[in-house]
Protein backbone atom coordinates (compact mmCIF):
# COMPACT_ATOMS: atom_id res chain seq x y z
CA UNK A 1 0.00 0.00 0.00
CA UNK A 2 0.66 3.39 -0.85
CA UNK A 3 2.23 5.39 2.36
CA UNK A 4 1.78 9.16 2.61
CA UNK A 5 5.12 9.42 2.69
CA UNK A 6 5.57 7.64 -0.59
CA UNK A 7 2.65 9.73 -1.77
CA UNK A 8 3.76 13.34 -0.47
CA UNK A 9 7.68 12.96 -0.15
CA UNK A 10 8.88 16.42 -0.15
CA UNK A 11 12.03 18.96 -1.04
CA UNK A 12 13.95 20.67 0.89
CA UNK A 13 14.87 23.59 -1.53
CA UNK A 14 17.47 22.85 -4.37
CA UNK A 15 21.11 23.46 -4.29
CA UNK A 16 21.87 27.61 -3.77
CA UNK A 17 25.55 27.16 -2.63
CA UNK A 18 27.86 30.00 -3.20
CA UNK A 19 29.43 28.45 -6.50
CA UNK A 20 28.92 30.30 -9.58
CA UNK A 21 29.56 27.91 -11.71
CA UNK A 22 27.36 28.55 -14.64
CA UNK A 23 29.95 29.94 -17.06
CA UNK A 24 32.17 26.79 -16.40
CA UNK A 25 29.57 24.35 -17.72
CA UNK A 26 30.15 23.28 -21.03
CA UNK A 27 26.46 21.18 -21.41
CA UNK A 28 24.66 22.65 -24.56
CA UNK A 29 21.60 23.55 -22.13
CA UNK A 30 20.22 26.58 -22.65
CA UNK A 31 18.34 26.36 -25.97
CA UNK A 32 17.14 23.29 -25.42
CA UNK A 33 15.36 23.48 -22.20
CA UNK A 34 14.25 26.80 -23.32
CA UNK A 35 12.62 25.48 -26.06
CA UNK A 36 11.63 22.77 -24.54
CA UNK A 37 9.94 24.19 -21.79
CA UNK A 38 8.12 26.74 -24.14
CA UNK A 39 6.82 23.77 -25.64
CA UNK A 40 5.87 21.91 -22.48
CA UNK A 41 4.12 25.39 -21.13
CA UNK A 42 2.14 25.72 -24.46
CA UNK A 43 -1.80 26.63 -24.04
CA UNK A 44 -3.48 23.88 -25.81
CA UNK A 45 -6.46 23.57 -27.73
CA UNK A 46 -9.46 24.55 -25.92
CA UNK A 47 -12.50 23.82 -28.67
CA UNK A 48 -13.11 21.55 -31.36
CA UNK A 49 -11.88 18.75 -30.21
CA UNK A 50 -13.52 15.25 -29.71
CA UNK A 51 -12.50 11.60 -29.10
CA UNK A 52 -9.18 10.51 -28.53
CA UNK A 53 -7.27 13.84 -29.52
CA UNK A 54 -9.63 15.68 -26.59
CA UNK A 55 -8.46 13.02 -24.28
CA UNK A 56 -4.85 13.27 -24.96
CA UNK A 57 -5.49 16.81 -24.16
CA UNK A 58 -6.81 16.21 -21.28
CA UNK A 59 -3.72 14.17 -20.67
CA UNK A 60 -1.62 16.54 -21.58
CA UNK A 61 -3.32 19.66 -18.81
CA UNK A 62 -3.72 16.80 -16.08
CA UNK A 63 0.86 16.51 -16.29
CA UNK A 64 1.37 19.78 -15.97
CA UNK A 65 -0.16 19.37 -12.13
CA UNK A 66 2.57 19.80 -9.57
CA UNK A 67 4.24 16.12 -8.15
CA UNK A 68 6.69 15.89 -5.28
CA UNK A 69 10.48 16.11 -6.59
CA UNK A 70 8.64 16.27 -10.18
CA UNK A 71 8.70 12.46 -10.10
CA UNK A 72 5.39 12.67 -11.97
CA UNK A 73 4.35 9.42 -10.49
CA UNK A 74 1.49 8.97 -12.85
CA UNK A 75 0.12 6.52 -15.87
CA UNK A 76 -2.74 7.17 -17.66
CA UNK A 77 -5.22 4.61 -19.53
CA UNK A 78 -7.69 6.22 -21.78
CA UNK A 79 -9.66 3.32 -21.15
CA UNK A 80 -10.95 1.89 -18.14
CA UNK A 81 -8.32 0.20 -16.42
CA UNK A 82 -8.13 -1.67 -12.95
CA UNK A 83 -6.33 -0.70 -10.19
CA UNK A 84 -6.75 3.17 -10.79
CA UNK A 85 -8.27 6.44 -10.23
CA UNK A 86 -11.27 6.30 -12.41
CA UNK A 87 -12.30 10.16 -13.98
CA UNK A 88 -15.61 9.75 -16.29
CA UNK A 89 -16.31 12.19 -18.30
CA UNK A 90 -19.31 13.39 -19.87
CA UNK A 91 -20.31 16.04 -23.09
CA UNK A 92 -20.59 19.31 -21.88
CA UNK A 93 -21.09 22.74 -22.98
CA UNK A 94 -17.82 24.17 -23.17
CA UNK A 95 -16.94 27.07 -20.65
CA UNK A 96 -14.13 29.27 -20.33
CA UNK A 97 -13.02 29.13 -16.35
CA UNK A 98 -10.15 31.59 -14.89
CA UNK A 99 -8.63 28.38 -13.15
CA UNK A 100 -8.35 26.39 -16.56
CA UNK A 101 -6.97 29.06 -18.24
CA UNK A 102 -4.22 29.72 -15.17
CA UNK A 103 -2.85 25.89 -16.26
CA UNK A 104 -0.08 26.98 -18.32
CA UNK A 105 0.92 29.76 -16.05
CA UNK A 106 0.94 27.77 -12.89
CA UNK A 107 4.14 27.37 -11.22
CA UNK A 108 5.89 26.27 -8.04
CA UNK A 109 7.93 29.52 -7.52
CA UNK A 110 10.58 29.15 -4.94
CA UNK A 111 11.63 32.56 -5.22
CA UNK A 112 11.62 35.03 -2.81
CA UNK A 113 8.13 37.34 -2.30
CA UNK A 114 7.66 41.24 -1.91
CA UNK A 115 6.44 41.12 1.26
CA UNK A 116 3.88 42.59 0.84
CA UNK A 117 0.08 41.62 2.32
CA UNK A 118 -2.53 40.46 -0.07
CA UNK A 119 -5.70 41.66 -0.10
CA UNK A 120 -9.18 40.42 1.79
CA UNK A 121 -10.54 39.96 -1.61
CA UNK A 122 -7.88 37.63 -2.93
CA UNK A 123 -7.46 35.81 0.74
CA UNK A 124 -11.11 35.60 0.29
CA UNK A 125 -10.97 33.79 -3.75
CA UNK A 126 -7.88 31.26 -2.38
CA UNK A 127 -9.93 30.36 0.89
CA UNK A 128 -13.14 29.71 -1.29
CA UNK A 129 -10.85 27.59 -3.94
CA UNK A 130 -8.66 25.74 -1.65
CA UNK A 131 -11.29 24.42 0.87
CA UNK A 132 -14.12 22.00 0.23
CA UNK A 133 -16.61 19.62 2.46
CA UNK A 134 -13.56 17.47 3.67
CA UNK A 135 -10.80 19.66 3.01
CA UNK A 136 -10.10 22.64 5.49
CA UNK A 137 -8.06 25.41 4.79
CA UNK A 138 -5.94 27.64 7.27
CA UNK A 139 -4.49 31.11 5.85
CA UNK A 140 -1.72 32.35 8.62
CA UNK A 141 -1.25 35.92 7.66
CA UNK A 142 0.30 37.50 10.59
CA UNK A 143 3.50 37.58 11.29
CA UNK A 144 3.70 35.44 15.23
CA UNK A 145 1.67 32.59 13.36
CA UNK A 146 4.08 32.43 10.29
CA UNK A 147 7.67 32.40 12.60
CA UNK A 148 5.83 29.87 14.52
CA UNK A 149 5.37 27.90 11.36
CA UNK A 150 9.07 28.71 10.09
CA UNK A 151 10.40 27.48 13.34
CA UNK A 152 9.02 24.06 12.49
CA UNK A 153 10.16 24.66 9.16
CA UNK A 154 13.58 24.57 10.08
CA UNK A 155 13.61 22.23 12.47
CA UNK A 156 12.37 20.03 9.57
CA UNK A 157 14.53 21.06 7.42
CA UNK A 158 17.51 20.31 9.71
CA UNK A 159 16.21 17.13 10.31
CA UNK A 160 15.77 15.60 6.51
CA UNK A 161 18.88 17.12 5.91
CA UNK A 162 20.32 15.31 8.63
CA UNK A 163 18.69 11.76 7.08
CA UNK A 164 21.24 10.49 4.18
CA UNK A 165 18.32 8.30 2.93
CA UNK A 166 16.25 11.64 2.09
CA UNK A 167 19.22 13.50 0.72
CA UNK A 168 20.50 10.11 -1.27
CA UNK A 169 16.57 10.43 -2.83
CA UNK A 170 16.46 14.32 -3.64
CA UNK A 171 19.94 14.15 -5.38
CA UNK A 172 18.55 11.32 -7.45
CA UNK A 173 16.10 13.55 -8.85
CA UNK A 174 18.16 16.98 -9.19
CA UNK A 175 18.54 18.30 -12.45
CA UNK A 176 21.98 19.82 -12.37
CA UNK A 177 21.61 21.94 -15.62
CA UNK A 178 19.51 22.27 -18.29
CA UNK A 179 20.69 19.47 -20.69
CA UNK A 180 20.14 17.27 -17.63
CA UNK A 181 16.33 18.53 -17.26
CA UNK A 182 16.05 18.39 -21.06
CA UNK A 183 17.31 14.68 -21.12
CA UNK A 184 14.96 13.11 -17.98
CA UNK A 185 11.73 15.72 -18.30
CA UNK A 186 11.39 15.00 -15.18
CA UNK A 187 13.34 16.16 -11.87
CA UNK A 188 14.18 19.38 -9.90
CA UNK A 189 16.02 21.40 -12.15
CA UNK A 190 18.26 23.62 -9.79
CA UNK A 191 17.87 26.93 -12.22
CA UNK A 192 13.94 26.61 -10.81
CA UNK A 193 15.29 27.57 -7.29
CA UNK A 194 17.25 30.17 -8.60
CA UNK A 195 20.69 28.10 -8.81
CA UNK A 196 23.15 28.41 -11.78
CA UNK A 197 23.74 25.92 -13.97
CA UNK A 198 26.66 23.49 -13.39
CA UNK A 199 28.03 20.25 -14.82
CA UNK A 200 25.99 17.21 -13.86
CA UNK A 201 29.28 15.24 -12.49
CA UNK A 202 30.20 18.86 -10.08
CA UNK A 203 27.11 18.93 -8.83
CA UNK A 204 26.75 15.60 -7.87
CA UNK A 205 30.12 15.47 -6.02
CA UNK A 206 29.56 18.78 -4.51
CA UNK A 207 25.68 18.26 -3.29
CA UNK A 208 26.73 17.86 0.13
CA UNK A 209 28.72 20.47 -0.02
CA UNK A 210 26.19 22.91 -1.14
CA UNK A 211 22.91 22.05 0.57
CA UNK A 212 23.89 22.79 4.19
CA UNK A 213 21.29 23.51 6.96
CA UNK A 214 22.69 26.43 7.31
CA UNK A 215 22.21 27.78 3.84
CA UNK A 216 18.43 26.18 3.57
CA UNK A 217 17.35 27.26 6.45
CA UNK A 218 18.35 30.97 6.13
CA UNK A 219 17.02 30.62 2.65
CA UNK A 220 14.07 29.66 4.34
CA UNK A 221 13.90 32.47 6.65
CA UNK A 222 14.11 34.79 4.10
CA UNK A 223 11.09 33.22 1.81
CA UNK A 224 8.78 32.84 5.04
CA UNK A 225 9.25 35.71 5.75
CA UNK A 226 8.97 37.35 2.19
CA UNK A 227 5.68 35.82 1.64
CA UNK A 228 1.98 37.41 2.11
CA UNK A 229 1.00 33.99 4.43
CA UNK A 230 1.16 30.73 4.76
CA UNK A 231 -1.68 28.09 3.51
CA UNK A 232 -2.46 24.61 5.79
CA UNK A 233 -4.19 22.30 4.22
CA UNK A 234 -5.91 19.46 6.40
CA UNK A 235 -7.97 16.54 4.98
CA UNK A 236 -10.95 15.01 7.02
CA UNK A 237 -9.37 11.42 7.08
CA UNK A 238 -5.88 9.36 6.38
CA UNK A 239 -6.43 7.82 3.44
CA UNK A 240 -6.28 8.08 -0.30
CA UNK A 241 -9.67 9.15 -0.94
CA UNK A 242 -8.71 12.06 1.45
CA UNK A 243 -4.93 12.45 0.01
CA UNK A 244 -6.67 12.99 -3.67
CA UNK A 245 -9.14 15.20 -2.38
CA UNK A 246 -6.35 17.59 -0.27
CA UNK A 247 -4.43 17.59 -4.26
CA UNK A 248 -7.62 18.85 -5.67
CA UNK A 249 -8.00 21.56 -3.11
CA UNK A 250 -4.44 22.14 -3.57
CA UNK A 251 -4.14 22.72 -7.07
CA UNK A 252 -7.64 24.86 -7.31
CA UNK A 253 -5.85 26.89 -4.92
CA UNK A 254 -2.75 26.81 -6.77
CA UNK A 255 -4.53 28.03 -10.25
CA UNK A 256 -6.67 30.48 -8.24
CA UNK A 257 -3.89 32.23 -7.15
CA UNK A 258 -2.20 31.75 -10.66
CA UNK A 259 -4.89 33.49 -12.00
CA UNK A 260 -4.55 36.36 -9.49
CA UNK A 261 -1.00 37.11 -9.67
CA UNK A 262 -0.53 35.65 -6.82
CA UNK A 263 2.83 33.07 -5.99
CA UNK A 264 2.90 29.77 -4.15
CA UNK A 265 5.50 27.15 -3.39
CA UNK A 266 5.15 24.12 -0.82
CA UNK A 267 7.15 24.56 2.91
CA UNK A 268 6.11 20.56 3.56
CA UNK A 269 8.81 20.23 6.36
CA UNK A 270 6.38 20.76 9.00
CA UNK A 271 4.54 17.36 8.00
CA UNK A 272 6.89 15.26 6.58
CA UNK A 273 8.85 14.68 9.83
CA UNK A 274 7.05 12.32 12.04
CA UNK A 275 7.24 13.95 15.26
CA UNK A 276 6.61 17.43 14.57
CA UNK A 277 3.44 17.06 12.55
CA UNK A 278 1.08 17.00 15.59
CA UNK A 279 2.90 19.77 17.84
CA UNK A 280 2.89 22.32 14.43
CA UNK A 281 -0.89 20.99 13.92
CA UNK A 282 -1.37 22.34 17.69
CA UNK A 283 0.61 25.32 16.83
CA UNK A 284 -1.35 26.43 14.31
CA UNK A 285 -4.59 25.54 16.12
CA UNK A 286 -5.64 22.56 14.10
CA UNK A 287 -4.65 20.61 17.71
CA UNK A 288 -5.58 16.32 17.25
CA UNK A 289 -5.69 16.94 13.59
CA UNK A 290 -3.43 16.11 10.61
CA UNK A 291 -1.96 18.62 8.43
CA UNK A 292 -1.70 17.47 4.80
CA UNK A 293 0.30 20.44 3.13
CA UNK A 294 1.88 24.12 3.93
CA UNK A 295 2.50 26.33 1.71
CA UNK A 296 3.68 29.93 1.13
CA UNK A 297 2.23 32.36 -0.89
CA UNK A 298 2.84 36.15 -1.67
CA UNK A 299 3.93 37.81 -4.96
CA UNK A 300 6.76 37.69 -6.57
CA UNK A 301 9.08 37.28 -10.02
CA UNK A 302 8.44 34.08 -12.36
CA UNK A 303 11.18 31.62 -12.04
CA UNK A 304 12.33 29.28 -14.69
CA UNK A 305 9.89 26.35 -15.44
CA UNK A 306 9.70 23.05 -14.76
CA UNK A 307 9.87 20.50 -17.37
CA UNK A 308 7.07 17.04 -17.99
CA UNK A 309 7.47 13.67 -19.87
CA UNK A 310 4.99 14.41 -22.89
CA UNK A 311 1.78 12.39 -23.27
CA UNK A 312 3.25 9.62 -25.19
CA UNK A 313 5.54 8.53 -22.35
CA UNK A 314 2.62 8.68 -19.91
CA UNK A 315 -0.66 7.34 -21.58
CA UNK A 316 -0.23 3.02 -21.29
C1 LIG B 1 2.72 16.53 -2.53
C2 LIG B 1 3.76 17.51 -3.00
C3 LIG B 1 4.79 17.87 -2.14
C4 LIG B 1 5.75 18.81 -2.54
N1 LIG B 1 6.70 19.19 -1.65
C5 LIG B 1 7.55 20.18 -1.99
C6 LIG B 1 8.47 20.71 -1.03
O1 LIG B 1 8.52 20.27 0.12
N2 LIG B 1 9.28 21.72 -1.41
C7 LIG B 1 9.23 22.27 -2.67
O2 LIG B 1 9.98 23.21 -2.97
N3 LIG B 1 8.38 21.77 -3.61
C8 LIG B 1 7.53 20.77 -3.29
N4 LIG B 1 6.63 20.32 -4.21
C9 LIG B 1 6.58 20.95 -5.54
C10 LIG B 1 7.22 20.09 -6.63
O3 LIG B 1 8.60 20.00 -6.44
C11 LIG B 1 6.87 20.73 -7.98
O4 LIG B 1 5.50 20.60 -8.17
C12 LIG B 1 7.59 20.07 -9.14
O5 LIG B 1 8.96 20.28 -9.03
C13 LIG B 1 7.11 20.59 -10.49
O6 LIG B 1 7.25 21.97 -10.56
P1 LIG B 1 6.00 22.90 -10.92
O7 LIG B 1 4.93 22.65 -9.90
O8 LIG B 1 6.54 24.31 -10.86
O9 LIG B 1 5.53 22.54 -12.30
C14 LIG B 1 5.68 19.37 -3.83
C15 LIG B 1 4.65 18.98 -4.71
C16 LIG B 1 3.70 18.06 -4.29
C17 LIG B 1 2.58 17.69 -5.21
Amino acid sequence: MTTRRQFAASLPGLVAGPLALGACSTEPAADSYFTTAARTWQVGATTDLVGEPLARELVRSATLAPSSHNTQCWTFALDPATDAIRVSLEPTPARSSNLYTAIPDRQCTRGDYDGKPLSALSLSLLQRAGSSGTVRLLLLTDRPAMERTLDYVIQGNTAQLADPAFVAELKSWVRFNGAEAVRTHDGLYSATAGSPNIPSWIGRRAFRWLLTPKGENDRYARQVRSSAGIAVFVGLTADKANWVEVGRCYERFALQATALGIRNAFLNQPVEVAGLRLPFAETVGFAGERPDLVVRFGRGAAMPRSLRRGVEAVVA
